[in-house]
Parts: C-alpha cells; structure tokens; sequence
C-alpha cells in the first residue's frame, strides 16, 4: 500500500478516499476544458498532480526506478523523460486529437487506443497509471464532444489483457475494441 499522507493503513479506506478524491477531480478537470485545453505531458502530469496531492508527496511526479507487473515490464525508469517527449510528440504531431469532432469516430477510436496503448506501457507513475490514463483520455474524448469513455461493457481482466498486447507486443487492437464500444456522444 503507497504512504500516504493521512497515514492510513487501511486499504479500503485509502481506495474509497482515492475514490472521491478521483470524482472531484473529473468535474473540476471537465469544467475547466476549453479550447486552449493542449493535452500535453504537463497536462497529464497535472491530472495526477491535482487530483492526488492532498494524498500522495510523489502526485505528478514522473518515476525514475523500473516497475513490471506479472510478465510486463514497463518503460525503464532512466528512458521515461526520453520517451514520454517522443509520445507526446507525436501526438502534437497529430494536433493532440482536438479535430475530431467531426472526423470519423472509428478513426479517433483507433487514435485514441494507439496513444493509450503508449501511456499504458509508459506507466510513468509509481500508482494511479490506469486511473489517470483513461482521464486523460475521457478530456480528449469530451474536448471533441463526446461523452467519457465508459469501459464498463468489459471486465478488469479483459483490459488488463489488452494492456498486456500494449505493453508486451506494442499491439493496440484489443485496446481499440474496448474502446471502440464506450466512445459515444
Ligand atoms: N499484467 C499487466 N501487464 C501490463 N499492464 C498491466 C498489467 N496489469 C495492469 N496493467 C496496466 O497497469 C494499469 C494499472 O496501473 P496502476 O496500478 O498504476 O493504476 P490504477 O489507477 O491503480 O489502475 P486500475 O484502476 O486500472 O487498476 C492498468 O490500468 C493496466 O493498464
Ligand atoms: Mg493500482
């Protein structure tokens, strides 16, 4: 269980709180989208950073030691400022996914699965990687006029699967079929 900065000990306690801590984060983070909003890596740094600092001393800090869950090894902690500037710029390159209001859904989809899928096997964070990644991607999702994305036709472990093609084989599809069936307006 992560120190805290309640000292809590509790594991269900520290789960229900990280729960209301995430939920006042969501409205605040909606209200303030607009179109200046650039979902950059400060961007992302600072959902984690605002939403648990009253909790956590390393909210919005990007880790430095390696971490592997099971068989997955994540981004190595000495490459995760080099490769964080790579992802994010290739999503600049692609003008963060602010134009697809518009566009084809199925083409945002595959977009937003393809730059999750690099999130997922970054795991910049020591905790809350999931939690804050598919924040990230509910803003975007809200930025181009669509609802969050709701994940719930699928269970924990089929998107752990799917996390485990990202981080394993750089492979998106999974991510993208669980996506493609929670992104709506
Ligand atoms: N065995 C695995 N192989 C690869 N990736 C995994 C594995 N298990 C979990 N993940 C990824 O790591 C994320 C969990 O990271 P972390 O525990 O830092 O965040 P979290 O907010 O507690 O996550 P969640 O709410 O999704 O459980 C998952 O959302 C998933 O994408
Ligand atoms: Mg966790």
């Amino acid at each position: 269980m992560p120190i805290n900065k309640y000292n809590i000990h509790d594991s269900e306690t520290l789960h229900e709180i990280e729960k209301e801590l995430l939920e006042e984060a969501y409205i605040i983070f909606f209200d303030e989208i607009d179109e200046s909003t650039t979902f950059d890596e400060k961007y992302l740094k600072s959902l984690h950073k605002r939403t648990f600092e009253s909790l956590y001393e390393w909210a919005g800090i990007f880790r430095d030691f390696n971490m592997a869950k099971e068989e997955s090894r994540f981004c190595q902690g000495a490459y995760i400022q080099d490769e964080s500037k790579k992802i994010f710029k290739a999503l600049k390159d692609e003008y963060y996914l602010k134009d697809f209001d518009t566009k084809p859904k199925e083409k945002f989809v595959n977009r937003l699965a393809y730059f999750q899928c690099e999130l997922i096997a970054l795991h910049p964070f020591y905790e809350l990687n999931g939690r804050i990644t598919r924040m990230f991607f509910d803003m975007i999702a809200v930025y181009n006029g669509y609802k969050f994305i709701d994940y719930s036709n699928f269970t924990a472990l089929e998107y752990t699967q799917a996390s485990i093609d990202c981080v394993q084989f750089a492979d998106h599809k999974g991510l993208e079929k669980i996506i493609s069936k929670g992104v709506y307006r």
